[in-house]
């Protein structure tokens, strides 16, 4: 089979198409001819190296942790039969660029009717990295307000939207560039952060996520409810420090490591299918073009997701 492999750590030059052997499923996973390939942010932190203390030095790396695809193979009394429409979020070590991978059936769901596989691709992880973070802040209730910075990436234009559909006034951040895409996600307030400086805002809120990881604990406390929640996607020393005194304090620091999960995607595909959540996909790429689908990941300026497709 055809993947994007990398066998050194490297610029996104080190990423090449080559010849694998099909891989084996084993006990409980399911055999999928990936259609599409979601592609995030971490796929270069593991390519540069940023990841190798976590996931280790081991060549070659297929990178890649969202699929969406067809199944292939799959023992008789797997829920997942050949034929199925499926898509999931892979475990940290990968496999996603290629055209089949063995996907452990408790990470995997059905696509929703009326979903193509580019939009399924472009939704797992950065769809159950919002889902996941606002579990973080004990769930959202009905018109509570919650601020998403960098809403126009991938995380945050899930996250307003998965915020909407749970009944929050949601208060969006990005740049002037995005204003309209972010307003078509369903934000009540866009903020244009060339223009001004959310973290002096008057409302009070009961989330503040921090999807891109660009502003602070420290700056945003003082936009935060009583019993408030900051959370973000890259903690640093700062953000550990001030999570360690949560239990001292009424407003709270979190961080989200966004996990696999099965059941939070069939959350998601809910979402999707009754139209309140609708992936944007900005432009795919065929796998032979790898490094530069790389390069534009790496400029922090996508709107929405990028994938690749192989179908
Ligand atoms: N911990 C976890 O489990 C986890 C999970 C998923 C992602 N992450 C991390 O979270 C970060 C975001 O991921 P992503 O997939 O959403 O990234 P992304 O799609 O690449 O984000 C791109 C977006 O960020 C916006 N942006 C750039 N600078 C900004 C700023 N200063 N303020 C506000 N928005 C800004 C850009 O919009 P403008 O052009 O409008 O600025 C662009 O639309 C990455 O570092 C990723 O590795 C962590």
């Amino acid at each position: 089979m055809k993947a994007l492999i990398i066998n050194s750590f490297g610029g996104p030059e080190v990423l090449k198409q080559e010849e694998l052997a099909i891989p084996r499923p084993g006990r409980g996973e399911v055999l999928v001819r990936v259609h599409a390939a979601g592609i995030n942010p971490v796929d270069y932190k593991i390519r540069n190296g940023s990841m190798k203390i976590v996931l280790g030095k081991k060549f070659p790396k297929v990178l890649g942790l969202d699929i969406a695809g067809v199944v292939e193979q799959s023992s008789k009394k797997s829920r997942f039969q050949p034929g199925d429409k499926v898509f999931a979020m892979l475990p940290f070590k990968g496999g996603g660029y290629a055209e089949f991978v063995s996907v452990k059936a408790e990470n995997l769901c059905f696509i929703p009717e009326g979903t193509t596989m580019k939009e399924a691709a472009a939704t797992p992880l950065a769809a159950l990295t919002a889902l996941q973070a606002f579990r973080k802040g004990g769930e959202i209730g009905e018109g509570d307000k919650v601020l998403v910075n960098g809403a126009s990436g991938g995380v945050g234009s899930f996250a307003v939207q998965i915020a909407k559909a749970m009944g929050a006034e949601v208060t969006a951040v990005c740049s002037t560039r995005n204003i309209e895409f972010v307003e078509s996600l369903g934000a009540d307030k866009v903020i244009d952060y060339t223009n001004e400086n959310f973290t002096r805002l008057k409302t009070r809120f009961h989330i503040v996520f921090d999807a891109v990881a660009k502003s602070s604990f420290r700056r945003c406390r003082r936009i935060l409810k009583r019993g408030g929640d900051y959370v973000t996607t890259v903690p640093n020393k700062g953000l550990l420090w001030h999570k360690a005194l949560n239990f001292t304090r009424k407003k709270k620091a979190n961080f989200i490591m966004v996990k696999p999960s099965g059941d939070d995607l069939e959350i998601i595909a809910d979402l999707m299918a009754r139209g309140l959540v609708k992936p944007y996909v900005q432009q795919s790429f065929l796998l032979s073009e790898g490094p530069a689908a790389h390069e534009m990941i790496e400029t922090e300026k996508v709107r929405g997701k990028i994938v690749f497709h192989l179908v």
